[in-house]
C-alpha cells in the first residue's frame, strides 16, 4: 500500500530505493533533503508500511527561451517576452519492486496537477522534462508531452491541458 504523494521529510527512508538508473537513485541518498532544505527544488515522495520511499520525482520553476517550436507546441501565440515560465519535472524514479503497474505514469500526472496548482498562485505555462532515451520520449509521448525538436530531448506539457 502506498502512501500519498508527499513532500520528502525526515521520517522518510530513502536507503533502500533502486529504480535502476544509478543518477535517481543517487540524488535521493544523499542529496535530495538537502537541495530540498536550500529551495533548489521539491522533492515528492510516496513510501510504504515503515515509511520506505518507493517513488519519487521533483519539481522546480524553469524559464524556457520562446521560440517558434515552444509557442506551438504551447498552442499559444506571439508573447511579447524573451523568456517564459513553467515548472521542470526534474527526476522521477520508479522502485524496481513496483515498475511496470501505472505509478510511473500517476505520478507524472501528479506532478502535473501539482505544477498546475501552483501555477495558478503565481503564472507558469508547462511542465518540461528532459528524457533521458528516445524510449522515455515515447513514454511521454503517450501522456501528451510534446517535443521541441532542436539538439536536446526536452518536452513539454501545456498546464492548460492539465484536468
Ligand atoms: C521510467 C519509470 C519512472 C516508469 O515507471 P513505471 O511505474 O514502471 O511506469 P508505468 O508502469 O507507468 O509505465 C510502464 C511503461 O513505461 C515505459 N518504460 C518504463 N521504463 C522505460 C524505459 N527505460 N524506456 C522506455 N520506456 C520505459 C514502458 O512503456 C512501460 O510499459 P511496458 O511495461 O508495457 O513496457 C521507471 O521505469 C523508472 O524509475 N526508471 C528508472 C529511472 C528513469 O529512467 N526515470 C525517468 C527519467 S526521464
Amino acid at each position: 500500500m502506498l502512501s500519498p504523494v508527499v513532500a520528502l521529510d525526515s521520517a522518510h527512508r530513502v536507503q533502500t530505493f533502486e529504480c535502476g538508473d544509478a543518477e535517481i537513485d543517487g540524488f535521493l541518498h544523499p542529496r535530495a533533503a538537502g537541495e530540498q532544505a536550500l529551495g533548489l527544488s521539491q522533492v515528492y515522495v510516496t513510501a510504504g508500511a515503515a515509511h520506505e520511499v518507493l517513488a519519487y520525482f521533483t519539481l522546480s520553476p524553469l524559464t524556457v527561451r520562446v521560440d517558434p517550436s515552444l509557442l506551438e507546441r504551447l498552442a499559444v501565440g506571439a508573447v511579447p517576452y524573451p523568456q517564459i515560465g513553467g515548472f521542470l519535472l526534474g527526476r522521477l524514479g520508479v522502485d524496481k519492486s513496483i515498475q511496470r503497474r501505472g505509478i510511473g505514469e500517476a505520478l507524472v500526472m501528479r506532478a502535473a496537477q501539482i505544477a498546475k496548482a501552483e501555477a495558478a498562485v503565481v503564472g507558469g505555462a508547462f511542465l518540461a522534462v528532459d528524457p533521458k532515451t528516445d524510449g522515455l520520449v515515447r513514454w511521454y509521448l503517450k501522456q501528451d508531452f510534446r517535443s521541441l525538436g532542436g539538439k536536446t530531448r526536452r518536452m513539454v506539457l501545456p498546464l492548460r491541458a492539465v484536468p
